[in-house]
Order: C-alpha cells, then sequence, then structure tokens
C-alpha cells in the first residue's frame, strides 16, 4: 500500500491534527503526515507534532500584507517540496482564495462544527443554541471555493441537551471531530470519497 503524504494546516490549538497524528499510526492507515503547516508561529499544535516526529514549517501570513496569493504561492511551493498528496485544514483561520482552491481541488479537506449546511461561519455552537435546534454536530468536507460549502465527506450528530452552554457544546462536537475526520480522511485517501462522489451521496453516518 503507497500512503497518501499528507499536510495537515493549522493556526492553533492542533486537537483534530493530533486525531489525524493518532489515526495514521495505525498500519493499514491509507495516509501519512508529512507536513504541519502553521500560519502562525505560537500555535500550540506545533509543539506537538515535532514531538511525534513530524515535519513543520510556519509561514507567517502577517509578513505578507493584504496579499493573500503571494502567502498561498509559499504555502503551495512548500506543499510540492513535501510531495504532498493531500491537505487536511484543521482549524485553520485563513480564507483561502480560488487559486489556491482550485489548484487543491479534490485533494483538500476542511474540518466544520455544524451539521453542514447549517451554521456556516464563526461560532457554530452560540448559534446552535440560540437556534434552539435540538441536534448539532460536524462535518467534513470537500473544499470549494464558496466558504464551508463543498460536498460533504462524513458527518455526524449529537444530541442537544437541556442545560448545554457554547462550552459543554463545543466539547461534545469536538469530540465528533476527533472521530470523524481520521474516517473522513481515510476514505479521500483511498479513493473511495473523491470530490464527484461526495457531490452524490449523503455523506458517512
Ligand atoms: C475545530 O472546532 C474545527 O472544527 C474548527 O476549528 C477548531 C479547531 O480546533 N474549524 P483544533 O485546533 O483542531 O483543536
Amino acid at each position: 500500500m503507497t500512503r497518501k503524504r499528507v499536510a495537515i494546516l493549522i493556526s492553533g490549538r492542533g486537537s483534530n491534527m493530533a486525531a489525524l497524528i493518532e489515526a495514521a499510526k495505525a498500519n493499514d492507515y491509507p495516509a501519512q503526515i508529512a507536513l504541519v503547516m502553521s500560519n502562525r508561529p505560537e500555535a500550540a499544535g506545533l509543539a506537538h507534532a515535532r514531538e511525534a516526529g513530524i515535519a513543520t514549517v510556519t509561514v507567517d501570513h502577517t509578513a505578507f500584507g493584504k496579499d493573500r496569493e503571494t502567502f498561498e504561492r509559499a504555502l503551495d511551493a512548500l506543499l510540492a517540496a513535501h510531495r504532498i498528496d493531500l491537505v487536511c485544514l484543521a482549524g485553520f483561520m485563513r480564507l483561502l482564495t480560488p487559486w489556491f482552491i482550485t489548484r487543491w481541488s479534490g485533494r483538500m479537506l476542511n474540518i466544520h462544527p455544524s451539521l453542514l449546511p447549517q451554521f456556516k461561519g464563526l461560532h457554530t455552537h452560540r448559534r446552535a443554541l440560540a437556534a434552539g435546534v435540538k441536534r448539532h454536530g460536524a462535518t467534513v468536507h470537500f473544499v470549494v471555493p464558496e466558504m464551508d460549502s463543498g460536498p460533504i465527506v462524513a458527518q455526524e450528530s449529537i444530541a442537544v441537551l437541556a442545560g448545554d452552554t457554547e462550552q459543554t457544546l463545543a466539547a461534545r462536537v469536538l469530540e465528533v471531530e476527533h472521530r470523524i475526520y481520521p474516517r473522513a480522511l481515510r476514505l479521500a485517501a483511498e479513493g473511495r470519497a473523491t470530490l464527484s462522489s461526495a457531490e452524490n451521496e449523503q455523506g458517512v453516518q
């Protein structure tokens, strides 16, 4: 089995990154985490990745000012240098331009803490509570130019409980995230989820 070479892009804590690193330790996992890249030098996840023996690199977006494309060309050059097949966004807090997204089309996943298409964007737990939904959850999807909108690869829901706060709900959704991201990456790495197949299916429960 040739494992797909994966880069994980982070901006902070990196708990989804850690879940992917853990999953990729299994002998039969079809992907290896070859690179962790951050746009913030202080991202806590970088230390964890280094401890796990994974190559890390920071491309500080502030050095590029408003020039998103030059920032992304730097990311892209590093991905090429590390012979990356698949990119996983995991709490990466920069909007990517259509140029980069098109370049990685069908080869880039993102995790979002809601049952997409509900609650795109930020503060999903707060908004779910305010809307009074009965169920909430997380989604892994292929990245397309429109934010939080690509075809779904994996999605799992949990019940919203009476008395839930933004924090308690976020914690339970995070457990879901750590379960479904490794599952979704497996499907993508095995070629069982592709941009076009995911468009036609409901996602994996
Ligand atoms: C997660 O909730 C993820 O869904 C969202 O940002 C958060 C990142 O958390 N996109 P972590 O850095 O993976 O711990």
